[in-house]
């Protein structure tokens, strides 16, 4: 089993879009039993909570289902636990790596590095300088937009993952 887990502030915006998205993807390409997804929060305000209500509607407009995940905080013991640990912001990765066991064997990176437009960013790429954006404080857009920077990191990330661990389905 590969193992990936997404990481942002508070577990209930970004990370459980990830979680959502991955899955459905691998579902898709029938690799759920192959790679085993989860999400966590650098905070603990949300540990227990369900995601953001307008997290989940945003996610369930195009189909993905949000609603059986709850906030955790992500632990020293995940850097054990996972393969790759996806973190949502330069803050979160931060975080992270002051946490990170001398003797991880997790691959650390900001979750945008996979988007496959990376190297030609369209005009919200740019704009997100390589985080996906907190959604928390600001408008509705600002949820479609993290399905939008995430949908297209996932899929980048998937092909990453199946090459570094010659995954066919
Ligand atoms: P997330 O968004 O990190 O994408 O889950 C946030 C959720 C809650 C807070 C901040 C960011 N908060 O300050 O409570």
């Amino acid at each position: 089993m590969v193992t990936v887990l997404f990481v942002c502030l508070g577990n209930i915006c970004r990370s459980p879009t990830a979680d959502g998205i991955l899955r459905h993807q691998l579902k898709e390409a029938g690799l759920s039993q192959r790679i085993e997804v989860d999400s966590a929060g650098t905070g603990d305000w949300h540990i227990g909570k369900a995601p953001d209500p307008r997290t989940v509607a945003a996610a369930r407009q195009r189909g993905y289902d949000l609603s059986t995940l709850r906030a955790r905080q992500v632990q020293a013991e995940d850097f054990h636990r996972f393969d790759h640990v996806l973190a949502m912001d330069r803050s979160n990765l931060e975080h992270l790596q002051a946490m990170q066991p001398a003797d991880s064997r997790a691959e650390l990176r900001l979750l945008l590095d996979f988007h496959p437009r990376r190297e030609q960013p369209d005009a919200l790429l740019s704009r997100c300088a390589g985080e996906v954006p907190d959604p928390y404080y600001g408008e509705a857009e600002g949820f479609e937009e993290v399905l939008d920077l995430v949908e297209q990191a996932c899929a980048g990330l998937l092909q990453h993952i199946k090459q570094r661990h010659g995954l066919v389905a």
